[in-house]
């Protein structure tokens, strides 16, 4: 029924960190010669949780530069930030007509980000997965890459595609699908049970896409390991998070699977792992830092960047807002 269109969104929270680019933007990047793609910095959805309006706009611009510095191509791509765009908060309320309160009862990170005040939490926080629906159907977007932390949301995605496309009895969105690295979900270099997150108190808990070689070093030498010598077998890691976190992240960054590289350095001294795990960094990381900071320093451009990304992207919501103000009855006038 559609042609095959990517959507993906970053939120301009914090700094990119390798499970960022891990997980997500470096497959915004492999796969933007096979799909036309579209790709958002979700300034709504970052506030959610309570941002310094002071900042919020350098957050965007950070991210763009991530973007950019990554290899996205911002002429043929559609990138802009999300408030630019008013169809997405419209039809996040459209959608939410169809969303049911069970469904967003069962969402995980809303549990985990709400902790034990929920009573407090905001109204956005809980219904942030409609928006994340809204900014995907919008687009009749096809194909979501992403990180697996966000697989259960775009599970919700495809459920109120689904039951729209039931209620109006109309084949309307497609279902979108998950696209995802394997391996790639990036857990914290402190605790390797734990997500690698922007909002982690910690900086030793993450790599940063603008840390410079020092800091690489310094937080893959301080990282938690255990005692003993890296394992030769896949199996053994089950009992060694943080060693599989290490060994996940060495073979998303040199591009050689992860049995090559368990292979590679099967029955040798951690230290050694480290130390090449530090080089595959640098190499990968270093270019792209130098880029981010040249990037940031060229503020038209990137805001003309935005201002293309937004024309392009609005002309395509209006399209599908007005098909549904007519398929729902809405709008006289
Ligand atoms: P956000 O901003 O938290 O993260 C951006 C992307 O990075 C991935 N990611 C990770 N991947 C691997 N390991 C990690 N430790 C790690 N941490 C983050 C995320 O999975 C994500 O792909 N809700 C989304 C933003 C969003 C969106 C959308 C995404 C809003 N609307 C529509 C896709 C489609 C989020 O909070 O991402």
């Amino acid at each position: 029924m559609n042609k095959k269109l990517i959507f993906s969104g970053v939120q301009p929270t914090g700094e990119i960190h390798i499970g960022n680019y891990l997980g997500a933007i470096s497959q915004f990047v492999d796969n933007q010669d096979n799909y036309e793609s579209i790709y958002s910095i979700v300034d709504l959805h970052a506030i959610t949780v309570w941002q310094d309006p002071k900042i919020i706009q350098s957050q965007i611009h950070h991210v763009l530069s991530v973007f950019i510095a990554a290899g996205l191509n911002y002429e043929k791509n559609i990138i802009f930030n999300q408030s630019s765009v008013p169809q997405h908060a419209e039809l996040a309320w459209l959608l939410g007509c169809t969303a049911r309160i069970g469904w967003l009862n069962r969402m995980t990170q809303f549990k985990d980000k709400a902790g034990k005040n929920r009573e407090n939490a905001s109204v956005g926080l809980y219904t942030y997965p409609v928006l994340m629906a809204a900014d995907i159907l919008l687009y009749k977007a096809t194909h979501v890459p992403v990180g697996d932390d966000q697989k259960q949301h775009l599970e919700l995605a495809r459920d109120i595609a689904h039951k729209f496309n039931v209620d109006y009895e109309i084949d309307f969105f497609p279902l979108p699908e998950p696209v995802m690295n394997k391996n790639t979900r990036i857990m914290s270099l402190r605790d390797g049970t734990k997500k690698m997150s922007k909002s982690d108190t910690s900086s030793y808990s993450r790599i940063l896409m603008t840390d410079n070689n020092d800091d690489i070093k310094t937080k893959i030498k301080k990282s938690k390991t255990d005692s003993m010598k890296m394992p030769s077998i896949d199996s053994a890691l089950d009992e060694r998070p943080e060693i599989s976190n290490l060994l996940n992240i060495f073979s998303a960054a040199s591009g050689e699977s992860k049995e090559d590289v368990i292979k590679k350095f099967a029955e040798r001294e951690i230290s050694e792992f480290k130390s090449d795990l530090t080089d595959v960094l640098i190499n990968l990381i270093e270019p792209m830092s130098s880029e981010i900071k040249r990037l940031i320093a060229d503020k038209s451009f990137l805001n003309e960047v935005l201002k293309k990304g937004s024309d392009r992207a609005k002309s395509l919501s209006t399209v599908t807002i007005s098909e549904l103000h007519k398929l729902m009855g809405l709008k006289i006038l």
